[in-house]
């Protein structure tokens, strides 16, 4: 028996990949491998899919959230509130802008940015938000910039970090449209992952979207005439090439993804398991990860390994503690959901090419687990 965590190439079957080098030859012959016709095309198949207007194409995900900042109106020496327990790049883009990140807890049922511990961070510096649809679940935007003008008394920017989430939607409206701007990934292992490094940002605000495109080439539309300093974030043709092949599979990838989810809930239904958590199975969540609880966290994820099942921890340590921001004074106990939320933590395989039998795998090697170690003996 054996379960890989993850396995790229789901998405890169024979087919698959004979499109995507057809493709790649064509950038070979056309030429224009940078700003390339692939690039313009990606941002328009992806605006109708997800149902958000505009779609600037660049290098990663990372980028995509400097990029939704700084057209959201970020400026420099503001505070921006960040989810303390979310992958590094969420704070580290409010940091990489001049910017403070200032940490909030997370509501423990669902991980999200938790709206009152966000809305008591409020201060006059604060300039933005950035909610995490953290493991593919949207973050209910509206409650949250209820709750956050209220306390400011006026408008406070939110921009998403939909990094895990393409495709996901809200009652609201579809992730990537519910705040001032998003920033996605296409990292390999994401949802719609590529054959190397790129991202995205959206916005529904077609100036803020022409900031977004002048700032990817050095803050400028006219080539060699910059109106503000930017970067060069453009995303590689050869990349959105690979991405515009993946495309059209993403629905049945989701559901995929969807339908791995209601097993699982099943099969550990059945089993009887007390101990481990299971997250709440919500409409619209495209489950980037499936993420369990359980407080043998550590214990469970060596019996994993050793049964052959893979797992991970996302994310064992919350921003607020790590090492380089240590000066702005994170403090143990400060963030408690989030903190017991990186102890707890355990992601399961749920990849699109996760059969059946290897989810039913997985449980029971979970129930062999929690029958040889019961609680009591902890
Ligand atoms: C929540 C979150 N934000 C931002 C990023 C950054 O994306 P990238 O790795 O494409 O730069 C990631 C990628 O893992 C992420 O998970």
């Amino acid at each position: 028996m054996g379960v890989p965590f993850f396995d790229i190439h789901y998405n890169l079957n024979e087919s698959t990949r004979a499109r995507i080098l057809k493709r790649w030859e064509d950038i070979l012959a056309h030429g224009r491998f940078v700003n390339g016709p692939e690039i313009e095309e990606l941002e328009g198949s992806l605006a109708d899919f997800l149902g958000v207007p505009h779609v600037v194409g660049c290098s990663n995900g990372s980028d995509a959230l400097v990029l939704a900042l700084r057209a959201a109106g970020v400026t420099p020496c503001s505070e921006v509130i960040v989810p303390t327990f979310t992958f590094f790049a969420s704070a580290g883009a409010v940091a990489r802008i001049g910017c403070t990140p200032v940490f909030a807890d997370i509501d423990p049922e669902t991980f999200l940015l938790c709206p009152d511990s966000a809305a008591s961070l409020v201060t006059k510096r604060t300039a933005a938000v950035m909610p995490v649809h953290l493991y593919g679940r949207a973050v209910d935007i509206p409650s949250l910039r209820a709750k956050v003008d209220a306390v400011a008394g006026r408008k406070v920017a939110i921009v998403e970090d939909a990094a895990q989430a393409v495709g996901a939607v809200d009652a609201a409206g579809p992730c990537g449209g519910l705040g001032e701007a998003a920033g996605f990934s296409c990292f390999p292992t994401k949802n719609l992952g590529a054959t190397g490094d790129a991202g995205f940002a959206t916005t529904t605000d077609a100036d803020r979207a022409a900031r977004m495109r002048a700032l990817r080439q050095h803050g400028g539309g006219r080539q060699y005439y910059h109106d503000e300093v930017g970067y060069n974030f453009r995303m590689s043709c050869l990349q959105a090439a690979s991405l515009l092949e993946h495309l059209p599979h993403l629905v049945e990838w989701n559901a995929a993804r969807a339908t791995g989810a209601e097993h699982y809930e099943q099969l550990f239904r059945e089993s009887g398991i007390a101990e481990v958590v299971l997250p709440e199975r919500v409409p619209g969540h495209v489950y980037h990860q499936y993420v369990v609880r359980t407080p043998r966290r550590a214990e469970l994820q060596a019996w994993l390994g050793e049964h052959g099942v893979g797992s991970a921890v996302y994310y064992p340590l919350p921003l607020h503690l790590q090492p380089c921001f240590a000066e702005l004074g994170g403090e143990v106990g400060q963030l408690p959901h989030a903190e017991r939320a990186a102890e707890e933590v355990l992601a399961l395989p749920i990849y699109p090419g996760a059969s059946a039998e290897q989810r039913q795998d997985v449980v029971a090697v979970i129930s062999a687990f929690y029958a040889q170690q019961p609680a009591t003996s902890s």
